[in-house]
């Protein structure tokens, strides 16, 4: 028996770093959905394919094999036996996968990957759609949030770190339009699970929310 945390949330709501501090502090398995939808535009790109051609993604889709391994220091995504976990962070499979996550077919396959990289294992598993289509019956469900303006400057100080040069506005604008295109997928779209405990981050620091998930675990664990 497997025991199941699924956190969902909208872009900059924390979800990423939360998860990752959680999975170290518990020994939970960490699996991202995003990198899963990630893997398929990279390799949509590595094989030239256009953005318009859904049946080539869609083939994409099914033939890629997909590792997750959680460690300590970060964990690794492998696409077809090769490290691609910082590849699959450019720009240039950020400003695809949007659409490619939205084609229905890749969804139901990317949905059945994840359920298999989770069975038999004790997770954490953080994206848009875990509480309520991936693991419907997950044994504690976390939706978490926080105001645009906050999460568009939280993104916004990031790129700066990172050295990626955009205002705010744009930030906030491009929060926006993902925020629209979670909300209105076909299958899979960012909802709140009737079931799911909210946690609002707009005033949190990480590790109070680390903390009040962590009560909320050990609680459902007991
Ligand atoms: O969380 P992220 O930015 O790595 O997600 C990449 C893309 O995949 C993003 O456009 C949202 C989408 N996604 C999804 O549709 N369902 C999930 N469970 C996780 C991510």
């Amino acid at each position: 028996m497997s025991f199941i945390v699924g956190i969902d949330g909208p872009a900059g709501s924390g979800k990423g770093t939360v998860t990752k501090a959680i999975s170290n502090k518990l020994g939970l398995i960490n699996i991202d959905t995003g990198s899963t939808y990630r893997c398929v535009a990279l390799e949509t790109l590595n094989r030239g394919i256009s953005i318009e051609d859904k049946e080539a993604i869609i083939k994409v889709a099914n033939e890629i094999d997909i590792k997750i391994e959680t460690k300590e220091d970060g964990d690794r995504i492998y696409l077809n036996g090769k490290d691609v976990t910082k590849e699959i962070r450019s720009k240039e499979v950020t400003k695809i996968v949007s659409p490619v996550s939205s084609i229905v077919e890749v969804r139901l396959r990317m949905v059945d990957v994840q359920r298999k990289l989770a069975e038999g294992k004790d997770i954490i598993m953080e994206g848009r759609d875990i509480c309520t289509y991936v693991f419907p019956n997950a044994d504690v469900k976390i939706y978490l949030d926080a105001s645009l303006e906050e999460r568009a400057r939280r993104r916004f100080e990031e790129n700066q770190e990172k050295g990626i040069d955009m205002s705010y506005d744009e930030v906030l604008e491009n929060i926006e339009k993902r925020d629209y295109n979670d909300k209105h997928k076909e299958i899979g779209s960012l909802t709140l699970a009737p079931d799911s405990i909210i946690v609002d981050t707009t005033n949190l620091r990480i590790e109070e929310v680390v903390e009040k998930i962590i009560g909320i675990i050990k609680e459902k664990r007991k």
